[in-house]
């Protein structure tokens, strides 16, 4: 019986932990040496049924220097190679498509995404620098389970989020909008389950039902509270206005899947001003307590 193989190759939200232009309590812990913070890249994960051939989920623009601290993303085989087979897209924030920029040396993968992202890639002409003639761009359709090839399956589902923060038009934003903006990806192999959903607003009961019986939840840990951002005085908005679904809190993410069966849960793009990011805090404590754990970048699940 095989592995699904699953590394963590950054956890952190937009921005990355620190922020280049950040002095939260967090990011000043770890500019000031503070060892109970960790740098974190931003969110992507690799998997992979072989331990040969990866798909990422989502790339970062951190994705180079998550190749460098992964020796699995490196190139093996004659002069031109990589492990990298695939990328499946949860949604097109800058910190998710970022990285197919970092992929552009004429290399063969498939992009995979919903109909809307693949748009807003094709609109984007900066993205042409991934050769059209090897570079496929397939487009997912929701809820339907197809085979990568790579000893994976996926089956993609929309959750309540809303467009790209570089797409939104004003104020006029509608927050937990079911389309295929944004979507939480579910991988088998081997007979395990792995749920992933980096972004959500709203944790609905369809999302509920998707991640009953998973072998691992990676889920959307932006922020600890709701209004965490406006209270550190950083910005107005809140988890919500972003797209996000706080840990705590009313509709909070922390209680929200109990009494489901989900052998492993944890929190992945977190953000920076997030206090479960500061080893021993309570939030931190809080947050183990309630049987979820803090990924860090390198983290390796076997499942
Ligand atoms: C988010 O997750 O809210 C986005 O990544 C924000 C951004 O694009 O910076
Ligand atoms: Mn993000
Ligand atoms: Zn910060």
């Amino acid at each position: 019986m095989g592995t699904l193989n699953v590394a963590i190759l950054g956890s952190a939200a937009g921005g990355g932990v620190p922020q280049w232009n950040c002095r939260c309590p967090v990011c000043s812990l770890y500019w000031a040496g503070d060892g109970r913070v960790s740098a974190r890249t931003q969110s992507s994960i690799a998997l992979s049924a072989d331990g040969e051939r990866w798909l990422l989920i989502n790339a970062s623009p951190d994705l180079r220097q998550q190749i460098l601290n992964n020796p699995v993303l490196q190139p093996r085989n004659g002069s031109r190679d990589s492990p990298i087979a695939a990328v499946a897209l949860t949604n097109a924030d800058v910190d998710h498509i970022a990285g197919l920029l970092v992929l552009r040396e004429r290399q063969a993968f498939t992009v995979y995404a919903t109909a809307k992202n693949h748009q807003i890639l094709a609109d984007n002409s900066i993205f042409n620098v991934l050769a059209a003639d090897i570079v496929e761009r397939s487009t997912m359709v929701m809820d339907e389970m197809f085979d990568t090839g790579l000893g994976l399956h996926i089956r993609p589902f929309t959750v309540p989020g809303k467009v790209a923060l570089f797409m939104e038009q004003g104020n006029d934003v509608r927050i937990g909008d079911v389309s295929e903006t944004t979507i939480g990806i579910e991988i088998s192999a081997h007979g395990k389950r792995l749920v992933y959903i980096p972004g959500c607003a709203e944790i609905s009961e369809k999302v509920r039902q998707i991640a009953s019986g998973a072998d691992l939840l990676l889920y959307d840990g932006t922020t600890f509270t709701d209004d965490e951002m406006p209270q550190l005085g950083l910005s107005q908005k809140t988890a919500r206005r972003m797209g996000h679904t706080p840990i705590t809190g009313s509709g909070g993410s922390l209680n929200a899947f109990d009494g489901l069966s989900i052998r492993q849960r944890a929190y992945i793009h977190i953000n920076n001003t997030n206090p479960i990011l500061i080893e021993g805090s309570d939030e931190h404590e809080t947050i183990v307590a309630a049987g979820w754990t803090v990924t860090h970048d390198g983290m390796m699940f076997l499942l």
